[in-house]
């Protein structure tokens, strides 16, 4: 028998044990052997929660308790779940997480520990929700050096551009929407500004690349700025407009991570990635393009990969998993000011103007709207070429 520990009560926390409740006896299976809840940290009593009896207020209890082999951090944020965290592991116990903030932050520190005391630490639920990403990266596609990773990583933003795009809603309404459905929060600033996707994309560049990549070298930008006229014009472009993070393997060897709205060609798949999904695309020098899809939040979509993270720590208790990466610095990260990307452009300005400016720039207009398409410039290229140019939105196309 396993016993193992949870903490936060709320919603992954309380998804993973009712998972862990309800599949107990496929869940013993596949351990090889049953998996009992010992304890859940909360913070005050639950009364009206099945598990309330489970309940604990005292990180030590868990930590104390020999008994406990395997800790489901589901707390959030980077303060109790880094500490709470190092200290389950010091103490000898096996960590999964959902937390994608601690893992984007920490992920070095903590591997480093595991490795120490031949613990695993494991995070399948931290990206794409229940949409298994992580393994696949870690040992199905190890084979490949990868080369590029992208994705719609935020179901919230996806969920606010595809209102602006299919019933033309303002930026303010489609999120008043989104608020309303509960996909998002009362404090929507992670998911709008970018800040989720781009903790998300550091995990899958670190682990793909195999150095950590933080969110402090990417830079980010949310959807925000986007207009409704902005997705008009890319309409009468042919193209969709979506909150895609991004990592690219330059030459030298460096990472170029960031995060910003694309416009993307209709006929793309990551373009037919609507509400809530997310998508992720891994480009491997020997599979080619692989795409990951489905639905990238949500209570038990995140509670099934944090159980199966319980499930193998549980199963691999005398053996690592090797999901780990190595600490970062300025030696991994390239400057996203070097990459040649094409970009779209929503100006005033007038024709001759643009003629002069980006002689072979395709234009297009949606009413009183304008915007052209550059060919490759880097960003540092293109700030050189607006100096004397007005623009409203500029943002990279995926092509
Ligand atoms: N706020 C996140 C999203 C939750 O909307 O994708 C899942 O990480």
């Amino acid at each position: 028998m396993a016993k193992v520990a949870i903490l936060g009560l709320g919603t992954v926390g309380s998804g993973v044990a009712e998972v862990l409740t309800k599949n107990a006896d496929s869940i013993a299976r596949k351990a090889g052997e049953p998996v009992e809840i010992k304890y859940i940290l909360g913070r005050h009593d639950y009364p009206d929660s099945p598990f309330r009896d489970l309940v604990v207020q005292d990180f030590s209890v868990i930590e104390n308790d020999p008994e406990i082999s395997v800790v489901a951090e589901c707390i959030g944020g980077t303060g109790a779940a880094r500490d709470d965290t190092l200290r389950a592991l010091k103490a000898g116990k096996s960590v999964v997480t959902s937390n994608k903030e601690v893992l984007a932050e920490c992920g070095d520190e903590f591997f480093a520990i595991a490795q120490e005391k031949n613990l695993n630490y494991l995070y399948e639920a931290s990206v794409g929700g229940g949409i298994p990403i992580i393994r696949p990266l870690g040992s199905c596609l190890a084979a490949n050096e990868i080369s590029e990773i992208y994705g719609i990583l935020n179901g919230t933003t996806n969920y606010i551009l595809t209102k602006m795009i299919k019933e033309g809603l303002s930026f303010d309404t489609a999120l008043k929407q989104a608020q309303e459905k509960g996909y998002a929060e009362a404090d929507p600033t992670a998911d709008v500004e970018g800040f989720d996707a781009c903790r998300k994309i550091c995990i899958l560049a670190s682990l793909s690349f195999g150095r950590h990549v933080y969110p402090a070298q990417v830079p980010t930008q949310g959807i925000t700025g986007v207009t409704a006229q902005d997705v008009a014009l890319a309409e009468a472009a042919g193209m969709k407009i979506k909150l895609l993070g991004r990592a690219i393997l330059q030459e030298d060897g460096k990472v170029v991570a960031y995060v910003a709205p694309h416009l993307i060609p209709a006929d793309q798949q990551m373009a037919g990635v609507e509400d809530v999904f997310n998508g992720i695309v891994v480009r491997g020098d020997a599979i080619g393009d692989v795409m990951f899809y489905g639905r990238g939040a949500g209570k038990l979509p995140t509670a099934s990969a944090v159980a199966a993270d319980i499930i193998d720590a549980v199963k691999h208790h005398d053996r690592r998993q090797n999901l780990d990466w190595a600490p970062g610095g300025d030696d991994v990260v390239g400057s996203f000011e070097d990459l040649p990307l094409r970009w779209y452009l929503r100006t005033p300005e007038q024709d001759a103007k643009i003629a002069a400016v980006f002689g072979g720039g395709k234009t297009v207009t949606a009413g009183e709207e304008k915007a052209v398409f550059t060919g490759l410039l880097t960003k540092r290229e293109l700030d050189q070429q607006l100096t004397d140019f007005r623009v409203l939105t500029c943002l990279p196309v995926l092509a």
